[in-house]
């Protein structure tokens, strides 16, 4: 373990977009029985991304029957457009994308202006450096560990020194900043993660594409987790 703040303290956030949506409501209420930290909502618009995905309505839906912050993934082109409608939805945090936004300071203090929590997401082929700026105004940071817009992709190994630097980063400018990681995430990639300073763990598949069922999944997800400490 090369971080020391909240030790011990993996988060877990489930991502909805590999849940069955016949049965959300059922499986995000699983996933917060099963002591999920917060739920994952990946937004996208076939144009950041080359897919499409879900809106603002299914964050109300999941408002009405989940306690557990809502934190929702912008995979979208001019997220600008769209902060107010997802805040009004019911979303606690925004994570926006570094690529692509030429005006990323100002989509921060948008989202914080509107009382939410915000993060910042790094592709995998940007460098933690392009953070060093901007650390100051976030409340966490999403390092992506496989390219964004599909779920049930293979983990990408070279991301793991880059989450070291991001780590280090966070310790030098912006401690308690979390640092969470998404894509690929399952029992025999978390703790490498976690080793290299990640608190914060999305996974889609590894939790609802389990033939045991969501609790299983998470309790075998947080028992992996932990392994590196
Ligand atoms: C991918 C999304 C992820 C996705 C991860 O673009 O941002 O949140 O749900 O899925 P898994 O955990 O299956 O890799
Ligand atoms: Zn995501």
């Amino acid at each position: 373990m090369i971080w020391d703040m909240d030790k011990g303290i993996v988060k877990l956030a489930p991502s909805i977009l590999s849940a069955d949506f016949a049965h959300l409501g059922q499986q995000v209420a699983e996933a917060e029985r099963a002591g999920a930290d917060r739920i994952h909502i990946d937004v996208m618009d076939g144009h950041f991304v080359p897919n499409l995905s879900m809106g603002a309505p299914i964050v109300e839906s999941l408002r009405r029957v989940t306690h557990l912050p809502l934190e929702t993934h912008l995979m979208i082109t001019d997220p600008d457009l769209y902060l107010d409608e997802f805040v009004q939805a019911g979303s606690d945090s925004l994570l926006v994308h570094w690529e692509g936004n030429n005006n990323l300071h100002r989509t921060v203090q948008r989202v914080k202006a509107l009382g939410k929590g915000v993060g910042v997401v790094i592709n995998p082929a940007t460098p933690a450096s392009v953070l060093e700026e901007i650390l100051r105004d976030v409340d966490q940071v999403l390092v992506m560990t496989v390219n964004p817009g599909f779920g049930h992709q293979h983990f990408i190994h070279t991301t793991l020194p880059k989450i070291r630097r991001v780590r280090q980063l966070i310790d030098e400018i912006k401690r308690g900043c979390d640092l969470e990681v998404d894509g690929g995430i399952e029992p025999t990639t978390a703790p490498l993660v976690v080793d290299a300073g990640a608190n914060v763990l999305v996974a889609g598949s590894s939790i609802f594409s389990d033939g045991e069922g969501v609790v299983a999944a998470m309790e075998r997800l947080r028992a992996a987790a932990n392994e590196s400490k």
